[in-house]
């Protein structure tokens, strides 16, 4: 693979890191690395994306300069049924790290949004390429605006503060803190990290949403989360049901 303007260190704790001026997605970069056969750990970074990916097949919003846009990929051991989890335990590592370097106290939107006031401030998106994990993470950082179509739904940690942030403090604590909690999964299992995100999301239990999901969007109280990951809802009608996808939003 070849890019054009690169900064590959591998000084930092064994850990290879391709940063990028210009890409499309760091999501592909990390799948073509992963293929070839990359270590675990392993980042790709990029100041813009052109196709930046979202969930769902939407885009992610990439202004150049002003966020962070990374992907790691992860060699763990996980059996597939694991990978809910792993968005999860993902999206606590980076929410520890923005309140860690911010100070600004943050929410975890099931399955791994995180937000700020009920906005979104961060997305991860996770993908399976052969026997690798790609973790992608789409921090707003500095943006001082958004695009009217997100807007009223999006935030950045300067938006929320009135002050920046060093992109390269909250990348490192977000490395760092995504391998802590990879740890807690592997060496205490999927219910550590089912009760550290039960605790730290508001949106586990007792929730009114809407489940955008095929083509009618469900409504109910959220109710908690089965061993797997996947969140319960309480539709109106009384009945129980298990959301394995779809996203979430206040009704
Ligand atoms: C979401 O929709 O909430 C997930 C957004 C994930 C965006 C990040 S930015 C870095 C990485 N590269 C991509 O193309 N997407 C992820």
């Amino acid at each position: 693979m070849s890019f054009d303007i690169e900064v590959v260190s591998e000084g930092l704790h064994g850990r290879v890191m391709v940063w990028l001026a210009e890409t499309a997605s760091t999501m592909r970069d990390a799948a073509r690395l992963a293929a070839a056969g990359c270590a675990s750990g392993t980042v790709v970074g990029a100041e813009f994306q052109t196709a930046g990916q979202g969930r769902h097949g939407k885009s992610w919003h990439s202004e150049p300069g002003s966020g962070l846009y990374f992907s790691v990929v992860l060699r763990l051991p996980l059996p597939p049924e694991h990978l809910p989890v792993m968005t999860m335990t993902a999206g606590l590592a980076v929410a520890e790290a923005i309140v860690n370097v911010s100070g600004i106290a943050v929410d975890l939107r099931w399955p791994n949004d995180i937000l700020i006031q009920d906005k979104k401030v961060c997305g991860i998106l996770i993908q399976q390429q052969d026997n690798a994990l790609i973790c992608g993470v789409g921090l707003n950082v500095n943006h001082s605006s958004f695009p009217p179509d997100i807007a009223p739904v999006a935030t950045s940690l300067r938006l929320a503060a009135g002050r920046e942030f060093s992109r390269e403090s909250l990348l490192m604590e977000a490395l760092n803190a995504i391998d802590r909690h990879a740890d807690i999964l592997l060496q205490q299992g999927t219910s550590a990290i089912l009760k550290l995100f039960s605790q730290s999301s508001s949106y586990v239990y007792g929730r009114r949403v809407v489940v955008e999901q095929g083509e009618a969007p469900l409504r109910g109280t959220t109710d908690g989360l089965d061993a797997n990951g996947f969140l319960y809802l309480r539709q109106d009608n009384g009945a129980r049901k298990l959301i394995l996808a779809g996203g979430v939003r206040p009704e």
